[in-house]
């Protein structure tokens, strides 16, 4: 699969881009075409030399709009609050045939901890306004977005190596969609899609990141993520 990364050189996009490239072709896109083109040789050279001849794709490097002109699934990769703003620059390139990826968690930082805090309105953690999932699916229609790997660290994902068995919650209104990137989720070892509805459920995946930073902050722990535990019930006997 082409799959481009707008943002790509940062620290989720290059992580991201290392992981995906073991099997598809990864675009790194940039607003700089001479960023783009160092950061996919470092990238591809790194890959290489962990994955050696089991490595079935490539990293390019290229300039944004023209990673989102080539790939089948685009990445948004950007800081919160310039997203949707960027992407409205190029936005008649999202065709119906695309799915887009949010990663984006709009947050703030006080003092010590984090808020979630919505692209639009005005407070702090209101979890009736709209998920920044939903305010770039506007941006990009008709492609249809799919949200994740927001509680996934760029830490985890950039140490190849590292091996983490966590799960990528995943947000959407499309099946297809929700179904390709449900199987580029398994293409990364250990990491398991969860589906939890409809892309308004995004705020609820956006606002755990906040979380876990509190989490990290308060009890001394280092990039925290999560994964969901079955319980099972005791069957009282008839
Ligand atoms: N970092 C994590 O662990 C993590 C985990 C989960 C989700 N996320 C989400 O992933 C997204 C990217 O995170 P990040 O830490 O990789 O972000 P970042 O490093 O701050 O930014 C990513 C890239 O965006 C581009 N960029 C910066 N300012 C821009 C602007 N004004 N207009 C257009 N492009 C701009 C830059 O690329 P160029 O200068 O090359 O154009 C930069 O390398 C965020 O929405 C974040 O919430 C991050």
């Amino acid at each position: 699969m082409k799959i481009g990364v707008i943002g790509g050189t940062g620290d989720m996009g290059r992580g991201l881009c290392v992981r995906l490239a073991l099997r598809h072709e990864l675009l790194i896109g940039s607003r700089s075409l001479e960023r783009a083109s160092a950061t996919s040789f470092n990238l591809n050279n790194y890959a290489r030399g962990f994955y050696q001849s089991t490595m079935k794709g490539c990293i390019k490097g290229v300039l944004n709009e023209d990673a989102v002109k080539e790939a089948e699934v685009v990445i948004v990769s950007l800081p919160p609050a310039v997203s949707a703003e960027y992407l409205r620059g190029f936005s008649s390139l999202f065709t119906p045939e695309k799915v887009v990826i949010s990663t984006v968690v709009p947050m703030t930082r006080k003092k010590r901890l984090f808020y979630w805090t919505p692209l639009e309105g005005e407070a702090l953690g209101d979890l009736r306004t709209r998920s920044a999932a939903e305010v770039l699916q506007d941006v990009v229609k008709p492609a249809c977005v799919v949200s994740g790997f927001q509680t996934v660290p760029a830490s985890y994902l950039y140490n190849i190596d590292s091996v983490l068995n966590i799960d990528v919650l995943l947000a959407g209104d499309d099946e297809l969609s929700l179904a390709k990137v449900g199987s580029l989720v398994r293409d990364i070892p250990n990491l398991r899609p969860l589906r939890v509805g409809p892309l308004e459920n995004s705020k609820f995946i956006e606002s755990i990141t906040p979380l876990l930073l509190n989490v990290a902050v308060l009890n001394d722990l280092r990039d925290p993520s999560i994964r969901v535990v079955p319980w099972m019930p005791t069957i009282e006997p008839e």
